[in-house]
């Protein structure tokens, strides 16, 4: 019995900075974010959103997509994330705090988070997907929540954003099947890290684009000496996006554009660029970066029932993970394209000003209350103080 991926939904706040406007104001070529970077707008978190609300919503949106049955049967909830608000208390408990009662969620649950950088949600899908073949019947709520930001007038600055994206997993999926073999690559590597006490991650860039390439292709190159299988057994594949050009550099370390053509896998860079669509207006959401793109292919109509994916999960620190995955029978109706973007065009564009506001606001401490903040985005669970 395939098990998997049963539905699959995003959750962004609805205010974003417009790509263009941050880089006039900070004096750089707007080519360099839309075409270096590879992005055109970053969502921006307020202060009432943190990644506890942000994977309420995503996982409030996937449990309405689920019968009661399988909402019955849910033993396991798991959280990835690297935005994390309590240093004991698993933020899965604070999901399952929210969403309970509305959706007639049972308590014999287990409920913890995962923590490896933008691998946990990775982590946590696999961890679901082996207890719901250790326990047949049984069903799994996978949430990948965060903030990811690195503060004003910082390297990383075009590089932020926030999402989550949640999942449930079942046997007989309808979205997408998971294959149990993976592989995956450890290296302990101070690339990416955020000490205990820091509201901010600190980063060496460029030795975090190394450090991705690098475990990228030992992960591919690993899959291919364990499986037989190569690039031309894949209708795509999907990677971390931690902004969209990351993923295309490490693809060219395996397939260049020019290969492709002479080896007749040109499907290959376009249903990349299809997986980037969604992460081009919103940006990192680290452990749900990934998943956003397998959500942004799904959404653009090329794949088909039975293609075979491959998927590319990358922490730093540094883990990183090929994953193998197939498209299920009638996985359109498991997904809203249309709903997903408009949500996207619905959300307020901020100034540079406002951005500059909200960005300073939300990473002061929350204090007791979020009410007198400059933007209050009040989902359908927002974060009313602390
Ligand atoms: N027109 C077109 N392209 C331009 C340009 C212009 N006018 N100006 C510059 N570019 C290109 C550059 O040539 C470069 O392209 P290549 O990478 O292909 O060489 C690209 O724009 C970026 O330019 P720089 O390298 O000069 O950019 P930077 O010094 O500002 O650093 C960054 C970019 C390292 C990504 C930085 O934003 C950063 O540190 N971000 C956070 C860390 C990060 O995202 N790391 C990714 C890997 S780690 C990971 O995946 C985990 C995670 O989620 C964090």
């Amino acid at each position: 019995m395939p098990i998997g991926i049963d539905a699959l939904e995003i959750a962004t706040p609805g205010l974003y900075l417009p790509m263009t406007d941050l880089a006039l104001a900070r004096d750089v070529d707007p080519a360099k974010f839309h075409v270096g970077l590879g992005q055109d707008e970053m969502a921006v978190a307020p202060a009432t959103v943190d990644a506890v609300t942000l994977g309420a919503r995503a996982a409030a949106a996937v449990l309405e997509r689920t019968e009661q049955a399988d909402r019955d049967a849910l033993g396991l909830i798991v959280l990835g994330t690297e935005s994390g608000v309590d240093a004991s208390k698993a933020m899965a408990v604070m999901v399952h705090g929210l969403l309970a009662e509305e959706y007639s969620l049972p308590d014999a649950v287990r409920a913890f988070d995962l923590r490896e950088a933008c691998y946990g949600g990775t982590a946590g899908l696999l961890t679901a997907v082996d207890y719901v073949a250790a326990h047949p019947g049984r069903t799994a709520l996978v949430i990948a929540s965060d903030l990811a930001r690195y503060g004003l007038r910082t390297g990383g600055e075009p590089t932020q954003g926030a999402g989550a994206v949640a999942v449930l997993v079942r046997e007989d999926p309808r979205l997408l099947a998971i294959d149990p073999a993976t592989t995956a690559v450890t290296t302990d590597v101070y690339d990416f890290w955020r000490p205990e006490g820091e509201d901010v991650p600190r980063v060496d860039g460029k030795l975090s684009n190394e450090c991705y390439m690098e475990t990228f292709t030992r992960a591919w190159e690993a899959h291919v000496a364990a499986t037989g299988l190569d690039l031309a057994d894949y209708a795509a594949l999907c990677f971390h996006l931690p902004y969209t050009k990351m993923g295309r550099k490490a693809l060219a370390r395996v397939l260049t554009p020019e290969q492709a053509a002479e080896r007749g896998l040109t499907r290959i860079h376009e249903r990349y660029e299809e997986s980037i669509a969604y992460s081009r207006r919103i940006g990192n959401c680290y452990t749900a970066s990934l998943w956003l793109g397998v959500a942004s292919l799904l959404d653009a109509g090329s794949v088909a029932a039975g293609d075979r994916l491959a998927l590319f999960s990358y922490g730093s620190g540094a883990v990183g993970e090929l994953i193998t995955a197939a498209v299920a029978e009638g996985f359109e109706k498991r997904r809203d394209p249309a709903a997903q973007r408009a949500r996207l065009d619905a959300r307020t564009a901020l100034t540079v000003e406002e951005y500059e506001q909200v960005l300073t606001e939300s990473l002061a401490p929350a204090g007791e209350g979020t009410s007198g903040t400059a933007f209050v985005d009040d989902g359908p669970y927002s974060l009313t103080g602390v």
